[in-house]
């Protein structure tokens, strides 16, 4: 599976947003490979009426109704149709472990699948315990590189990472600086059941191209 995450990307915001999930669902199509647009929560409901892929956002908080400004709920989200939703990823971290807990309750609570992102063994190791639909495993420093990715800098971490998702039963993804279809297969050798990706995809000139080029890695 490849979570394509828009960020807020103009390349993935708006109309364009749309023109994008369908080149995403197209190429699902034709490869049979499980892709999961993953776009900004302003554009998810004209995205989740447009297309047969299901479509996650970026963050949700830990809040249900009530007195919180500015925030997101996780049961108004599963409302409109989004599946799942990403959490604590390193360009929108928790600021605390319980908040993040809290966050993953309420979205499983919500119906809504749920990745949490670790920047190392350690954190991935305690977000396991929390049980969310899916682990992610995204050294911070690589993300956005478009020269280095994370399974040819930090495939031995990532063989930890296998083995501590395992043990809890929860499937890895990986991510950062994902841009081959070379990368993907290498990921999925070493036991991750797919990538999350962003610049390649999102910034491309030929996001077609490039979608067509990594789910070759499925082959
Ligand atoms: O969530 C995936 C994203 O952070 C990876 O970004 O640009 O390195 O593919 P990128």
């Amino acid at each position: 599976m490849i979570f394509v995450n828009y960020k807020t990307y103009e390349e993935g915001t708006g109309q364009k947003a749309l023109a994008l999930a369908k080149i995403l669902e197209d190429v699902a199509r034709t490869s049979q490979v499980k892709i999961i647009p993953v776009v900004q929560t302003i554009d998810a409901e004209a995205i989740v009426s447009s297309v047969t892929l299901p479509i996650w956002i970026q963050h949700v908080d830990p809040v249900s109704y009530g007195a919180h400004t500015g925030w997101t709920l996780p049961e108004e989200v599963a409302k409109i149709g989004v599946a799942g939703v990403f959490l604590n990823h390193s360009e929108h971290k928790f600021n605390n472990f319980e908040a993040l807990r809290n966050a993953n309750q309420k979205a499983k609570s919500a119906n809504l699948k749920t990745l949490i992102f670790a920047g190392d063994l350690e954190e991935l190791k305690r977000i396991c315990e929390l049980n969310p639909t899916f682990v992610a495993y995204e050294p911070p420093e690589l993300v956005g590189s478009t020269t280095a990715s994370v399974i040819e800098a930090k495939s031995e971490i990532v063989s930890k990472a296998v083995e501590a998702a395992r043990a809890a039963g929860i499937p890895l993804i990986v991510g950062a600086g994902i841009h081959s279809g070379n990368d993907v297969q290498k990921s999925l050798e070493l036991g991750a059941v797919g990538v999350a990706v962003a610049t390649d995809i999102v910034k491309a000139v030929d996001p077609r191209k490039e979608l067509t080029d990594l789910v070759e890695g499925f082959k």
